[in-house]
């Protein structure tokens, strides 16, 4: 397997802008299995009966697997390819949706309380740098350590909707004329975010950090707790503060157009969890030795912190009761949903009785884009042809 840091003599080949490398393995499954080869400064050695195999479903792995990446199919993982279509029919841009309501509203002296309006600017500093920690983690760690190419393919889009929520963000904040330089450096000057951040880069850092390598039980296992803590903590814990809020705002047909931006980024998030969820799941199944009790002592550990520092993020967003919330109330709807991402793993749940005080953010999560689009999309976006020649 070529290594980025050696200095090769490749020949490439003509026409196709490639170079001659032999094997398309992940890194770690290469290393793993011991069949390192360098790639030649002269035409490359004719390929052994094995690896000209054609690639065998029953070979395919989540992780650590042996077969080229770059054959998608014979499917193996249908799952991960039908969330890929799914994620690709649900494909919004935030300029679709119109925001003058919302500029009139935040520019109205009497158009929203200061508690309102604190919950506004603390989310926004939250989730304006939290997607690209999220597109950091998949570009740049989790992709290259996942060996199934139909898992790869959705996480591209993942990383692609990341990127749209970003935008969706730096939208609204443009759209209010919000001070940038506040919102986006409130991950590091305001203390209940930079705590959720804190919690999460460890975990990021295993993954992007070059040296990293799947392929012995420790390093898998590490792998498997940043896929767990990104999955269920970050997109399945660590967002649902804001997104109440937001969405209760709308609710009560205040800031529409920030509440719609955040329905389709909740929408495509609640696909983002399950998808971390089925991986998760996958890597157990193929995996069974990674999942040792003490193991998913830790896990429950990092749940337990977790539902902790959401809380007090929760507490800072709303010092005293708005818009029919207060922070106590989330205390139990946390609780709940760690409930939850714990069941959907295997882990034992550890707040019994917990139940959801806000019912009707689980019908969020199943919005339909046609219900409303239509009637507030204001750009169209260019999705084919219109190409001139002249
Ligand atoms: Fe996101
Ligand atoms: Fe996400």
């Amino acid at each position: 397997m070529l290594n980025f840091e050696d200095e090769v003599a490749v020949s490439p080949i003509p026409g196709l802008g490639l170079q001659a490398v032999r094997g398309f393995m992940p890194a770690s499954s290469a290393s793993a299995g011991g069949r390192q080869e360098r790639a030649q400064p002269e035409a490359a050695p004719a390929a052994s009966a094995d690896e000209l195999r054609r690639i065998r479903v029953e070979d395919k792995r989540i992780i650590n697997g042996r077969t080229d990446v770059n054959q998608l199919v014979p499917f193996k993982y249908k799952w991960a390819w039908e969330k890929y279509l799914s994620a690709c029919a649900n494909h919004w841009m935030p300029q679709e949706i119109n925001m003058s309501r919302d500029i009139a509203t935040w520019k109205d002296p009497n158009g929203l309380t200061e508690d309102e309006r604190r919950i506004i600017t603390r989310n926004l500093g939250f989730f304006v740098t939290a997607d690209s920690l999220a597109a950091n983690n998949i570009v740049l760690g989790t992709y290259r350590h996942i060996s199934a190419p139909e898992c790869r393919q959705y996480l591209l889009r993942q990383a692609f909707e990341e990127a749209i929520h970003t935008h969706a963000y730096q939208y609204i904040v443009e759209s209010l004329g919000l001070d940038e330089g506040e919102v986006f450096n409130a991950y590091h000057e305001i203390g209940s975010i930079r705590a959720k951040d804190e919690f999460l880069i460890p975990f990021i850092d295993t993954l992007t950090d070059p040296a990293f390598k799947t392929g012995t039980p420790a390093a898998d296992q590490q792998l498997l707790k940043s896929l767990i803590v990104f999955a269920c903590i970050m997109e399945g814990l660590f967002f649902y503060v804001g997104f109440t809020q937001i969405l209760a705002m709308g609710r009560q047909n205040k800031m529409t157009g920030a509440a719609e931006q955040y329905q389709y980024i909740l929408r495509d998030e609640s696909m983002h969890c399950n998808f971390g969820i089925d991986l998760i799941n996958q890597i157990k199944m193929e995996n069974p030795h990674l999942w040792t009790p003490a193991f998913r002592e830790e896990i429950q550990g990092y749940m337990k912190t977790a539902v902790e520092l959401e809380y007090r993020y929760a507490e800072d967003t709303m010092p005293r009761g708005v818009l029919g919330l207060n922070a106590p109330m989330f205390k139990e709807y946390l609780r709940y949903i760690a409930n939850r991402r714990c069941q959907q793993i295997g882990v034992d749940q550890f707040y019994p009785g917990a139940s959801n005080p806000f019912p009707w953010m689980s019908e969020m999560t199943d919005l339909k884009k046609e219900r409303n689009f239509f009637e507030t999309r204001v750009i169209e976006y260019q999705t084919g042809g219109a190409l001139s020649w002249d």
